[in-house]
C-alpha cells in the first residue's frame, strides 16, 4: 500500500522540517547576555528558562579551550550556576544541557566575554543522529502501547479471542519501552548512541519524568498480557486486571510530555489522560474488530454492534479532550502560524479528520449492511478498517515528532529576544522587545572587536520574513549614546523567523552589513 510506504519518510521530513527546535523549555534570556562583554568576573551566570528546568550537564570553556564541570541550582525557572574561580580575562562559552519539566532534554550555548574578546571559544559539536532513533523507538511504543494495551484490553471486552497483531504489538511495545528510556538518557547527556551502553545515561533517563512513565507504561504492559492468559482461567479476573491497566496506562501518560506539564494542570493532565485513552481504545479495538469480521456469523455481528455502539462517544471525548490540549498548547490561535508544532498538529488535524469521515461512513453506510449479512459490505468494511489503521499510524508518527518542537504557549510568555550579528571586526546585539509579533522596540549595541562601544555614521535593519512572503524592507534606527542605537516604532506583524541585517555606516561609503535571524513568539 502506497501510503505504507510512505511512513518512514513523513517521519523523516517532519524531523528535519521541524528546524532547529529541539526543545519544550525555551531559554528567555540570560546573564550575561549572550554576546556580551562583562568588565570583571562574574560570581554567577544565570539562565532564565520559559519553564522550570534541571541542570544535567554544564561545561564551561575557556579561551584556553580547557572545559570544566559546573553545577547549578535552579529552584524556579532560573537556572543558576557559581563560578568556581575567577574567570580570566577573554572568550568564554557555556555549554549547557538541562532537562525540561516535561522530561525533554535542550541544550544550549551561552557565549560571552571578559574584559576584552580574543579567539573565539570553540563549541562542542554534538551528533543529531539519535534523534531518528528517539522518533522510532517512540513510534514503537505508541504502537506497542495503542495496539498491544489497547488491543489487549478491547479484545477482553469485546470478547473476541487475543489476535496475533496484538500479542506482537505487545512484544514490540516491551522491546521499544526499555530502548527510548536509554535513548532518553543519552538525549539528556548529549552522548553518541554508544552512551547506550554505560550506566550514566540510563540514570540520568531515570531521573526525568519519562523514566517516570516508562516505570508505569511496563507494567501495564505486562498486566495486558496477563489479561490475555487469565482470561483463559477467570474472565472476573481479567477484567479487574484490565481496569488497572488501564489506569496504568493514563498515568503513564500524563506525568511526562509537553501536556502534561502545561498550566493549568488541572485540566491539561485530565484532558490527556482521556484523549490517550480513547485514541488507546479506539486503535486497540480495530485489529479485534478485524479480526472478528473474517467470518460471517452471529460472532462477527455482535462485535460490530458492541463497537458501534461506544465508538461515537469515545470519538467525541477523543476530539473534545484533543481540542482541550490544542487551546492549552497554542496560547493563542495565531500561534497555528507557527512553524514546527503547529505545522505537525495542522497535519495531524487533516489526517484525523479523513479517519472520521472513514469512520462515519463505516458507521452509517456499511454497519447496517454487514448487520444484515452482506458479504460485499463486510469485505468493503474490513478494507476501510485496515485503511483507519494505517492512517492512524502515520497520525501516531506525527505526535512521536512532537517530542522535538516546543509548543508555542512555551514562547508566549517571552519578555525579549536577542540575537547577535558579528562580521569585520563589528559585533552588533539586537534586543526586541516585547518578542513577540506586533509593535516591537528594537534596541541595537555595536561593539568593536575589543568589546568597546563602537562609533557608526548611521545604523538601520532591514528586515524581510521568507515564509510569509514579506520582502525585505529597510529602517533605520537613531542614535541614543556612543554605541547604542534604538527604533522605538518596529512593526513585525507576523511571528515565526525574520532574517534580519544590521546595515552599519562606518565611513562615508563604507557599508558593513551583520546578517542574522531571529523567531518571534506570536
Ligand atoms: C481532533 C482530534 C485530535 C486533536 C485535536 C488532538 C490534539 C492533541 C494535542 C494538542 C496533544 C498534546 C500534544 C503535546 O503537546 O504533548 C495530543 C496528544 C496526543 N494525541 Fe492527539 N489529537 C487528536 C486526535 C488524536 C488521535 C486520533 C490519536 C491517535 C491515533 C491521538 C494520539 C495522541 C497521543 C498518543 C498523544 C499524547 C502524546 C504524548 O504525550 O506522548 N490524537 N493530541
Amino acid at each position: 500500500m502506497k501510503s505504507r510506504a510512505l511512513l518512514p519518510w513523513l517521519g523523516l521530513l517532519l524531523l528535519l522540517g521541524s528546524g532547529g527546535a529541539r526543545a519544550h523549555a525555551v531559554l528567555l534570556h540570560s546573564i550575561p547576555a549572550e554576546g556580551s562583554v562583562v568588565g570583571e568576573s562574574p560570581a554567577w551566570l544565570a539562565l532564565h528558562f520559559s519553564e522550570r528546568v534541571s541542570p544535567l550537564v554544564l561545561t564551561l570553556i575557556g579561551p584556553d579551550g580547557e572545559p570544566q564541570q559546573l553545577e547549578g541550582v535552579a529552584p524556579a525557572q532560573q537556572l543558576r550556576i557559581a563560578l568556581p574561580a575567577t574567570l580570566a580575562p577573554g572568550n568564554w562559552l557555556l555549554s549547557w544541557r538541562v532537562v525540561s519539566a516535561d522530561g525533554h532534554p535542550i541544550a544550549g550555548a551561552l557565549a560571552f566575554a571578559v574584559g576584552v574578546q580574543t579567539e573565539a571559544a570553540v563549541m562542542p559539536t554534538t551528533d543529531g543522529s539519535h534523534y531518528l532513533a528517539i522518533w522510532s523507538a517512540r513510534v514503537a511504543v505508541y504502537l506497542g502501547m495503542m495496539l498491544g494495551v489497547g488491543g489487549a484490553c478491547a479484545s477482553l471486552w469485546l470478547g473476541t479471542g487475543p489476535s496475533r497483531p496484538v500479542v506482537a504489538a505487545l512484544w514490540l511495545g516491551a522491546g521499544a519501552l526499555p530502548l527510548s528510556l536509554g535513548l532518553q538518557g543519552v538525549d539528556a547527556l548529549g552522548l553518541s548512541l554508544s552512551g547506550l551502553l554505560a550506566s550514566p545515561g540510563w540514570q540520568a533517563a531515570m531521573a526525568t519524568s519519562y523514566g517516570h512513565s516508562v516505570g508505569l507504561a511496563l507494567p501495564a504492559l505486562a498486566g495486558a498480557g496477563g489479561t490475555l492468559w487469565l482470561r483463559r482461567h477467570s474472565t472476573a479476573i481479567a477484567w479487574l486486571l484490565s481496569a488497572t491497566v488501564v489506569l496504568l496506562f493514563g498515568l503513564a501518560f500524563t506525568v511526562s510530555g509537553h501536556a502534561a506539564s502545561a498550566e493549568p494542570r488541572w485540566l491539561s493532565r485530565p484532558a490527556l489522560g482521556l484523549h490517550v485513552l480513547m485514541a488507546m481504545l479506539w486503535l486497540g479495538a480495530l485489529p479485534p474488530l478485524l479480526v472478528a469480521l473474517a467470518r460471517p456469523g452471529a460472532d462477527a455481528r455482535r462485535v460490530l454492534g458492541l463497537f458501534s455502539r461506544w465508538a461515537p462517544g469515545m470519538l467525541a471525548a477523543l476530539v473534545l479532550s484533543g481540542g482541550v490540549l490544542v487551546v492549552i498548547q497554542l496560547g493563542h490561535w495565531r500561534a497555528l502560524a507557527w512553524p514546527g508544532y503547529s505545522r505537525i498538529l495542522l497535519l495531524k488535524l487533516a489526517l484525523v479528520a479523513l479517519v472520521l469521515v472513514l469512520a462515519a461512513w463505516n458507521r452509517w453506510r456499511l454497519t447496517a449492511r454487514v448487520q444484515r449479512g452482506e458479504a460485499a459490505a463486510r469485505l468493503a468494511l474490513r478494507r476501510l478498517i485496515r485503511l483507519e489503521l494505517v492512517l492512524l499510524v502515520v497520525v501516531l508518527g506525527l505526535v512521536a515528532a512532537w517530542r522535538f518542537t516546543p509548543p508555542p504557549r512555551a514562547l508566549l510568555p517571552t519578555g525579549q529576544v536577542q540575537v547577535v550579528v558579528a562580521d569585520a571586526g563589528l559585533r552588533a546585539v539586537l534586543t526586541l522587545s516585547p518578542g513577540r509579533a506586533g509593535p516591537v522596540r528594537a534596541d541595537i549595541l555595536l561593539r568593536d572587536d575589543q568589546g568597546r562601544m563602537a562609533e557608526a555614521r548611521e545604523l538601520g535593519l532591514l528586515l524581510s520574513h521568507d515564509q510569509a512572503g514579506i520582502a525585505p524592507f529597510r529602517r533605520r534606527a537613531l542614535p541614543q549614546a556612543p554605541g547604542h542605537w534604538l527604533l522605538e516604532e518596529l512593526l513585525l506583524p507576523v511571528p515565526g523567523d525574520w532574517s534580519v541585517t544590521v546595515e552599519v555606516l562606518v565611513g562615508d561609503f563604507d557599508r558593513i552589513r551583520l546578517t542574522g535571524t531571529l523567531r518571534l513568539a506570536p
